[in-house]
């Protein structure tokens, strides 16, 4: 794990890392998102495949921030920040939680900002530059929430959010190499300390290992046939870039078997959490977060994919069987039709929010 650094105390080493991989607002940022307005449905594998893309939608959020948060109206209700309050961010990214909890918890309040990608967090700290609260800013896993509030000498919080996954504007950014449709340096980490790039998995793992990992990250029952397909091909050349990639697993796909998405999605998905080692990273801020967080402190998990949403659903469940807290999402809380159609890219989210008891 990266060693903990301290940007509260306006660490300027960061400056100019945040020059490199900032991933600040792109002025062509919304040219790459996709809205779905063919007059009929083509799949996006496909439109992909034939070298189309579909028409984009802008989105005023995404242009000038970067990000649009998800689940945002939802978020504020169920984690219901109050006056002077002290709140966690877990996954600062580009502000947009961490600005509407900000003017929820005032000027008496104070507002704990981590994330892992010291571009996000400077970004962030730009952003919340004249926010009401006491602001404290960590480049920081999450994971290292007990280092983090010792560090900021906060022994609890009343909220904690995490917002998992990347932002809009880290899939987006060519130096990151996160997507498929973007041509980059296969790097995938979202933290620049971090060990592995997603090129040293693909150009270094063994195959049943490269398989193991697509199959259990993401679900692809095409793993073994991608595995080998990337094994084939690092033979005649090193994997480098996510253009090479995508290529090499839409081949190792038949034609035929090319659905709803592009083949190379849930590779690119399974490597991206090994890479940042997302679900070891989600098991530790679980297992460390009760103690942290104040009677009746609430906490919002924001995820992604089914594996994460398993993850977050047993362990509120475990917590409430042993009355420490209560679930406040029978269900998880998903976009609106409104919102998934205004942001795309919110329409795998689920948010599960629990509350400690006053007595736990
Ligand atoms: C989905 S974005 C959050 C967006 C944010 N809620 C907003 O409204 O702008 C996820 C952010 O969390 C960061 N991140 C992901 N995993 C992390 C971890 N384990 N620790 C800290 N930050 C993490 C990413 O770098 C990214 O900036």
């Amino acid at each position: 794990m990266a060693p903990l650094v301290f940007t509260d105390e306006h660490d300027r080493a960061m400056e100019g890392m945040a020059g490199t991989r900032t991933g600040q607002s792109c002025p062509c940022l919304f040219l790459n998102f996709y809205a779905g307005a063919w007059p009929f449905h083509v799949p996006a594998a496909r439109l992909s495949a034939l070298g189309l893309r579909r028409k984009p939608l802008l989105h005023m959020d995404t242009a000038q921030h970067g990000h649009e948060p998800v689940l945002l109206h939802e978020a504020m209700e169920l984690l219901s920040a109050q006056s002077g309050e002290t709140v966690l961010d877990c996954t600062t990214g580009r502000a947009g939680h961490a600005s509407a909890l900000a003017e929820k918890i005032g000027k008496a309040g104070t507002l704990v900002c981590l994330d892992m990608d010291p571009g996000n967090l400077d970004f962030a700290r730009q952003r919340l530059k004249n926010a009401a609260p006491t602001c404290r800013f960590f480049q920081a896993n999450f994971a290292q929430l007990v280092d983090v509030l010792d560090a900021a000498n906060i022994p609890a919080v009343d909220v904690i959010l995490a917002d998992l996954g990347v932002s809009t504007n880290q899939m987006l950014s060519d130096q990151y190499g996160l997507s498929f449709t973007i041509d980059g340096p296969l790097d995938m980490r979202l933290d620049p300390q971090l060990a592995h790039t997603a090129a040293d998995l693909v150009n270094g793992l063994p195959e049943k290992q490269l398989a193991d990992l697509i199959f259990n990250n993401a679900q692809d029952r095409l793993s073994r046939r991608i595995a080998r397909g990337i094994v084939q091909a690092r033979q005649v050349k090193k994997i480098a870039t996510t253009a090479q990639l995508a290529g090499i697993v839409r081949s190792a796909v038949p034609y035929a078997r090319f659905g709803q998405i592009d083949p190379a999605t849930r590779t690119f998905q399974a490597l991206r959490m090994e890479v940042n080692h997302e679900m070891e990273n989600l098991s530790e801020l679980l297992k460390v977060a009760p103690g942290r967080l104040k009677p009746g402190g609430r906490i919002g998990i924001i995820s992604f994919h089914s594996g994460e949403d398993r993850v977050v659903k047993q362990i509120f469940r475990q917590w409430a069987a042993e009355n420490r807290c209560e679930v406040l999402t029978s269900k998880p809380m998903v976009p609106t039709e409104f919102e998934m159609a205004s942001n795309p890219r919110s329409r795998s989210a689920k948010m599960r929010v629990a509350r400690m008891r006053m007595d736990a």
